[in-house]
């Protein structure tokens, strides 16, 4: 059998992300039978714009909505930003949405996790991002939730605890087989 090829969207663009770090810490160690992927280069795409979402759509586009068609499943994993999702992933969503009800996100089974500095770990960005996607077209998995406050100056991705308890996410999420 084939491995479940995993798509992940990273909400932060920073080196030294958190979240990113994470990421690759599970990366390093994946499920078995589980292919993940990082999207990258979500900062290429240009704002969300009807008027440019044409057949001559911009490179980084038409790669980005052929990654989320080829995937199995759609992981976000992001940190919070004033309160919500970063705009970089607000407006992945966004691209992967249209055409209108054939958007590439359509029907994925999608979960939603990561890790901020606040004290509640970016819940409300996770639940921003969940009904975002499940507008936008997805299967959310709604039970999957990981939101890991940290704090300052500590790093989550070097505590096999918190690595753990994502790469569990992450296999729950190529377990899924739909809503019974
Ligand atoms: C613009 C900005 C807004 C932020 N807003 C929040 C917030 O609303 N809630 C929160 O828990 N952390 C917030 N933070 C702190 C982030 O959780 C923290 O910087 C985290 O490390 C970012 O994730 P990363 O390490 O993957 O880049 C914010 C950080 C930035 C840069």
């Amino acid at each position: 059998m084939s491995d479940i090829r995993v798509l992940a969207l990273v909400g932060s663009l920073r080196a030294e992300s958190v979240n990113r770090k994470i990421l690759d810490a599970v990366l390093a160690d994946a499920p078995a039978g589980v292919a993940i992927e990082i999207a990258e280069g979500l900062e290429h795409l240009p704002f969300y714009n009807e008027d440019i979402d044409t057949d001559d759509v911009a490179p980084a586009v038409r790669k980005f909505r052929q990654e989320v068609a080829e995937a199995d499943r759609i992981l976000f994993v992001l940190p919070e930003y004033n309160g919500t999702m970063p705009a970089v992933l607000n407006n992945a969503i966004d691209w992967a949405s249209r055409p209108f009800g054939e958007g590439a996100i359509k029907g994925k089974a999608v979960a939603v996790v990561g890790a901020a500095g606040g004290q509640y770990g970016g819940t409300w960005a996770h639940q921003d991002t969940r009904r975002s996607a499940k507008v936008a077209g997805a299967n959310v998995i709604e039970d999957i939730e990981l939101s890991h406050a940290f704090a300052w100056g500590t790093d989550p991705a070097e505590d096999a605890e918190v690595v753990a308890q994502f790469a569990a996410a992450v296999a729950k999420l190529a377990a899924y087989e739909g809503i019974a």
